[in-house]
C-alpha cells in the first residue's frame, strides 16, 4: 500500500462539484479517491496527470453491491481515509411537477440516491473514517433542505431527500461523537453545473475552493450536529 499524508473519497466526481472538488484536493496533494459512475475525457486526464494520486473508483451510490464493490476497492489501496464527501445527487425534471401530478417512482429514486446513496456510503466506510487522522464526514445538502427557511411549494422529492440527509448528519454525528468523527452538512450554493444550471452565480471551482478552506476550518466541535454553508456561515436546520 502506498502511503499518502491524507485521502479522500468523493462521490458524484466526473462532473459539476464532485469534480472540482477532486481537482481541488488533488492540488494540496490528497490522494483521490473519485467516485464515479462512468469515466469521460476529463476524469481520464487525471487519471494520466496523477497517476497512483487520482483513483477512479466506480460507484452508483443507489446500488446496494455497487457501494460493496466500491468499498472492496478502495480497501485495496487505502486503510483510513481522512476525509468523505457524499456528493453524489440527482434533482430530476419531474421534481417541478405540481402535487397532484407528483411522481412517486421519481421521488423513490431521489431518495434512494440523494439520502440512501450517503448511508449505503457512512454503513460502508465508517471503520475507515474512523482511523483516518482528519475525519472529517461531509454530505453536500442544499438551502432546499432547510425546514426552517423552506419556501417552496414544489420540488418535494429534492427538498425532502435533502432534509433527511440533513437529520442523517445530525444522527450520523451522535453516533461517532466517540470516535472524534466531525460530520457537516454542507448547503454549497447555487452553482452553475448541469443541476444549478447557467443562471447561477457561483462556478463550481468556486465552491470547492471555499468548501476546502470552510472543512479545514469547521472539523473540531463532535459534540454539535453542523449545518453551514460553503463559506462556513451556519444555516438554519
Ligand atoms: N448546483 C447547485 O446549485 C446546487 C445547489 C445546492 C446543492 N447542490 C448539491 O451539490 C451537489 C453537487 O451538485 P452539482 O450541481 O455538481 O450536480 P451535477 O452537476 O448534476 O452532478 C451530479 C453528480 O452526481 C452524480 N450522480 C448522480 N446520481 C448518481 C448515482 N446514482 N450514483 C453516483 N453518482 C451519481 C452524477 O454522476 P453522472 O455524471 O454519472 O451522472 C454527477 O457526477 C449535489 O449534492 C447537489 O444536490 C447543488
Amino acid at each position: 500500500m502506498t502511503s499518502y499524508n491524507q485521502s479522500i473519497f468523493i462521490t458524484g466526481g466526473a462532473r459539476g462539484l464532485g469534480l472540482e472538488l477532486s481537482k481541488k484536493y488533488l492540488g494540496e496533494g490528497f490522494r483521490v479517491f473519485a467516485g464515479i459512475r462512468q469515466s469521460n475525457r476529463v476524469t481520464d486526464q487525471l487519471e494520466n496527470l496523477y497517476p497512483k494520486q487520482y483513483i477512479v473508483i466506480q460507484v452508483d451510490v443507489s446500488d446496494d453491491q455497487s457501494v460493496t464493490e466500491a468499498t472492496v476497492k478502495i480497501k485495496k489501496h487505502a486503510d483510513q481515509l481522512d476525509v468523505v464527501i457524499n456528493n453524489a445527487a440527482a434533482r430530476f425534471k419531474e421534481t417541478l411537477l405540481s402535487l397532484d401530478a407528483i411522481d412517486i417512482d421519481t421521488s423513490l429514486k431521489a431518495f434512494n440516491i440523494n439520502t440512501l446513496g450517503p448511508l449505503r456510503v457512512a454503513k460502508n466506510l465508517a471503520d475507515l473514517i474512523k482511523k483516518g487522522e482528519m475525519k472529517v464526514w461531509v454530505n453536500i445538502s442544499s438551502e432546499a433542505g432547510s425546514i426552517a427557511n423552506c419556501q417552496r411549494n414544489s420540488e418535494f422529492d429534492y427538498c425532502m431527500s435533502k432534509a433527511a440527509l440533513n437529520m442523517q448528519s445530525a444522527l450520523l454525528q451522535n453516533e461517532w461523537k466517540e470516535d472524534q468523527v466531525k460530520v457537516l452538512a454542507i448547503h454549497p450554493g447555487w452553482m452553475k453545473t448541469d443541476m444549478g444550471g447557467e443562471r447561477a452565480p457561483l462556478s463550481p471551482r468556486e465552491s470547492a475552493q471555499a468548501i476546502y478552506e470552510t472543512i479545514k476550518k469547521n472539523k473540531e466541535n463532535v459534540d454539535k450536529s453542523t449545518f453551514i454553508d460553503y463559506e462556513g456561515t451556519p444555516y438554519p436546520w
